[in-house]
């Protein structure tokens, strides 16, 4: 069975984002083809990062990029719960993706984005770093609006056509997981 993460994406206090990803979990609760962690990117204590050589060459010098390292490294496939912070991801989740190189290679990643415009171009932002990285996005991918899935802009009431997809997005993410564990098996 594959392993997925459920990453938070932000890190500031009084975030939306922890709730959300609790609400992924919970969702990915229901099924029982693979298994889900909620990975906060908070817990890491990350810096800007501070590693002197390119994580290409995955020679880390820090506690902190190995105990990073370790975790992502042992996940299959990604949900990212990701803010949309003018037109992109957040700094802190791109700086956390930035930590690592071939501990996210050859899996899968799926999208839960939300923000005024139901974070939508940082999804499109996190595409386009997840291709540098060799990781397969899904298509389907969730979107929740401050404005409909937010009572008075704060308390999460998502609309219920939200949790079909998550269940779509998470479809493709065990589908796409799973072959790519294979390939990553075949290589090794
Ligand atoms: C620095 C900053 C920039 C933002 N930029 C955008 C934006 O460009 N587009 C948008 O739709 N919402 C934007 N928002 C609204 C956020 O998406 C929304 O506040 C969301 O709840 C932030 O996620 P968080 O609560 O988990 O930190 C921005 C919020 C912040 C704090």
């Amino acid at each position: 069975m594959i392993r997925i993460a459920i990453i938070i994406g932000s890190t500031r206090p009084g975030r939306k984002g922890e709730t959300v990803a609790k609400w992924v979990y919970e969702i990915a609760q229901k099924r029982s083809d693979a298994e889900f962690e909620v990975v906060d990117i908070k817990d890491y204590n990350l810096p800007l990062l501070d590693e002197p050589i390119s994580p290409i060459m995955g020679k880390y010098t820090h506690q902190h990029t190995n105990d990073w390292s370790a975790k992502i490294a042992s996940f299959d496939a990604y949900v990212f719960v990701t803010p949309e912070y003018n037109h992109a991801t957040s700094g802190a989740l791109k700086n956390a993706i930035d930590f690592l190189y071939h501990e996210w290679v050859n899996k899968a990643a799926g999208f839960v984005g939300y923000g005024g415009t139901a974070g939508v171009r940082a999804v499109e932002n996190l595409r386009l770093v997840m291709g540098e990285l060799q990781v397969a996005d899904v298509k389907a991918q969730v979107g929740l609006s401050l404005f409909t899935d937010f009572e008075n802009f704060s308390v999460f009431k998502p609309a219920p056509q939200h949790e079909k997809a998550v269940t779509s997005m998470l479809d493709q993410l065990i589908a796409w997981g799973g072959a790519l564990k294979t390939l990553r098996e075949k290589q090794a």
